[in-house]
């Protein structure tokens, strides 16, 4: 047991009363939670349609699937994410091509963009990467002059803004995601949102194992499907936290702010940039440490800081160096230096909306001394 973990969810009273509501009524499954909750993460993305599904996984394969992209194709994405970003791309078939990111803001590198382009491209995928948005307008641009698809992974950034819109509202479609570290939880979850009435009905059906939208009979499938339904206790916990979401975001800030303060005193640790005007709806604490620190002795200090009693993290691990991507690709260290050299040196803080003051205290002044001790 940590003293301080690396993530918690913001679970009140309200939450547990909401969840045990549904469980006193008979539907525990496509009832009313879910449509409520579609609508209430819908209009706070101010975005037409929203899909709520059982994982942001679930939600990225099928605007894959929803946008044509298949065997041959080729979408354009960056390395420096969470394995589903990709994998996403590989469950029907196409290839993930892999562009190095920027080192301040860990985000694809959209000048690196066009010269990956070929003509089997047919979208590019970026990620809001730690909740820091990516560069949507000159994403938009490149997608638009080369007529791609541009699908946004938020998975990370529920409530992040990027020239005061809000994430998950660029592109043709995007994700939220609801694991227990995300801003917000279901559990499990996650939501698609498009304004396109088409990627949603799509996205809508498959998840329901290709029925019919509207009106359709129960055991008449009209397309290929899944089960990627999420249940109506999820929804209900969903919504309870939707309504909280100010009062929770203001709280990752204050955390946020916190640490950048204390902080400045280790002069080995350089906390979060945010890039222009944008909002962060801080989903981690990722500070990067000084090159002399990268590799091994990050992985020393996070285990030191583990005896020490405070759990930390070293996201992300490149995808195109994962085992799997290595060996079905034949990637490489060296191909793409930017985010292997980020990968190295970045260390999560424990960091969840409840952390208390002495608790960040406790993880700055551990850093100090165990961040002392291996130099
Ligand atoms: C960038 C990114 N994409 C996709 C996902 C997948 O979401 P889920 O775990 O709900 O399947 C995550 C989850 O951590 C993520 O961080």
């Amino acid at each position: 047991m940590y003293k301080i973990p690396l993530s918690k969810p913001d679970i009140t009273q309200k939450e547990i009363n909401a969840v045990s509501e549904v469980l006193k009524t008979s539907y525990l499954s496509l009832g009313k939670k879910y449509k409520e909750f579609e609508k209430i993460v819908a209009q706070f993305a101010k975005v037409k349609y929203a899909v709520a599904v059982n994982s942001g996984t679930s939600g990225l394969h099928l605007i894959i699937k929803a946008l044509g992209i298949k065997n041959g194709d080729e979408v354009i994405t960056t390395p420096f994410s969470f394995i589903a970003s990709s994998n996403c791309i590989l469950y029907e078939g196409a290839k993930p091509v892999f562009v190095d990111i920027d080192e301040k803001t860990f985000n694809i590198d959209v000048s690196k963009i066009e010269e990956k382009i070929t003509s089997k491209t047919k979208a590019i995928l970026a990620v809001d990467v730690f909740s820091q948005p990516a560069d949507w307008e000159k994403l938009k641009e490149i997608a638009q002059k080369h007529n791609l698809f541009l699908i946004e992974d938020s998975a990370e950034a529920l409530g992040s803004e990027y020239n005061g819109k809000k994430c998950g509202s660029f592109g043709d479609a995007a994700v939220f995601a609801f694991y227990p570290n995300k801003q917000i939880t279901t559990g499990e979850g996650g939501i698609i949102l498009t304004d396109n009435k088409d990627i949603a009905d799509f996205c809508k059906s498959s998840a329901n194992q290709g029925r019919a939208e509207e009106n359709g009979k129960w055991l008449e499938h009209v397309r290929l499907g899944y089960n990627y339904r999420i249940d109506e206790m999820s929804c209900a916990l969903g919504i309870a936290q939707m309504k909280r979401i100010k009062e929770i975001l203001k709280k990752r800030a204050n955390v946020a702010k916190l640490y950048s303060k204390k902080l400045k005193e280790i002069k080995d640790v350089e906390t979060p940039y945010i890039e222009g005007q944008n909002k962060l709806s801080w989903f981690v604490y990722v500070v990067k440490l000084s090159e002399d620190l990268a590799g091994n002795k990050r992985d020393q200090i996070i285990k030191k800081m583990a005896e020490r009693g405070v759990q930390c993290g070293n996201y992300f691990q490149t995808i195109h160096l994962q085992p799997f991507y290595k060996k079905e690709f034949g990637y490489k260290e060296g191909d793409f230096p930017v985010a292997e050299n980020v990968s190295k040196r970045t260390l999560a803080l424990p960091f969840y909306s409840n952390l208390k003051e002495k608790e960040i205290n406790f993880a700055v002044k551990n850093l100090k001394e165990v961040i002392g001790e291996i130099k």
